[in-house]
């Protein structure tokens, strides 16, 4: 593949060969894929674990990182997202992350010739690819497959690129998605994945239950205004009461950054349920599969790739 931007590009198979390929990493393997080969990591939204992450999984894959900020790039001139990819890619950077406020930024790129590979590290409320591959490893490796796990995906859906990509791949491999939240977030898109339920029944049923941010941000001044942490706590939020209610072997995932008080109480945050800083672990191996496997799509015949697993 040359670009991972969407996790409709996936096949089933193709998520599969990606998870086997960061479990080898987590296993120890090691490959040179990105030796002598930089890659850019351009952010124009505030990010702690996907950038530090896919920064970690350049290194260990032998890539150098050219630095790039937003507030000081000549983004602040009026310079195009592509004549910045342009340029990234003429200076001889091999690998551009991207994370951008647009839904499907990535379109306007695809235009154009670019001998860059482009991953998509979120598009405003579309995709997050890299969070979702880091989610299907952790549940893959919990419970070994997908087909009729229940999950539930509880919080700000509608303005989530997780809630995307995860309801879209999730459904694809077998598991049973259903939703909890505001209505008004349980948007049609949703509705056609599968129902909307009370926290406690998706507490109860679930073998995962994943919970999101109130994106705030991306919110209405008067959706702001009328929002209360409590109210919302009460009604949505994930406290021990609930996790009490969980099955033995089920999980608790979250995204983060978690808002400690809102979606989830502090003390699950780091509970024997909680998979989310295993996430965050898995990222790093995700991210190093990912950029393999880009790196890989750019010849046509394994001998060519300077890969060396041991
Ligand atoms: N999960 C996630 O995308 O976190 P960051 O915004 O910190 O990258």
């Amino acid at each position: 593949m040359k670009n991972i931007l969407s996790m409709s590009q996936f096949s089933n198979q193709e998520v599969y060969d990606l998870i086997d390929s960061a479990m080898g990493f987590k296993a120890g393997e090691k490959s040179d894929a990105g030796m002598n080969k930089y890659a850019m990591n351009l952010f124009f939204e505030n990010s702690t674990r996907t950038k530090s992450s896919f920064q970690v999984a350049e290194m260990n894959l032998g890539m150098r990182e050219i630095a790039f900020d937003a507030s000081t790039s000549s983004t602040t001139k009026g310079e195009t997202l592509y004549d910045r990819v342009k340029t990234i890619e003429s200076i001889g950077a091999s690998v551009a992350v991207i994370r951008h406020s647009e839904d499907e930024f990535y379109n306007e790129l695809l235009k154009h010739d670019l001998n860059i590979h482009l991953i998509n590290a979120g598009d405003g409320t579309g995709q997050h690819p890299s969070q979702s591959l880091l989610d299907m490893m952790t549940i893959a490796e919990h419970f070994g497959q997908f087909e009729g796990l229940k999950v539930g995906i509880i919080g700000d859906l509608s303005h989530s690129r997780v809630a995307h990509s995860n309801a879209e791949i999730l459904t694809r491999l077998g598991a049973e998605v259903s939703f909890g939240g505001l209505d008004s977030w349980y948007t049609p898109e949703f509705a056609e994945i599968g129902p909307h339920m009370d926290v406690d029944d998706l507490c109860r049923e679930m073998d995962v239950v994943m919970l999101l941010r109130v994106q705030h941000e991306r919110l209405s001044a008067d959706e702001n205004k009328a929002f209360s942490k409590e109210d919302y706590f009460k009604e949505f939020g994930l406290d021990m009461r609930r996790v009490d209610m969980m099955r033995e072997d089920a999980m608790i995932m979250h995204p983060a950054p978690v808002n400690r008080g809102v979606e989830i109480a502090d003390d699950v945050v780091e509970c024997d349920k909680s998979y989310i800083f295993k996430q965050m672990q898995n990222g790093v191996f995700m991210r190093m599969a990912m950029i393999e496997a880009v790196l890989k799509g750019e010849d046509t015949s394994d001998e060519n790739i300077n890969t060396k697993r041991q």
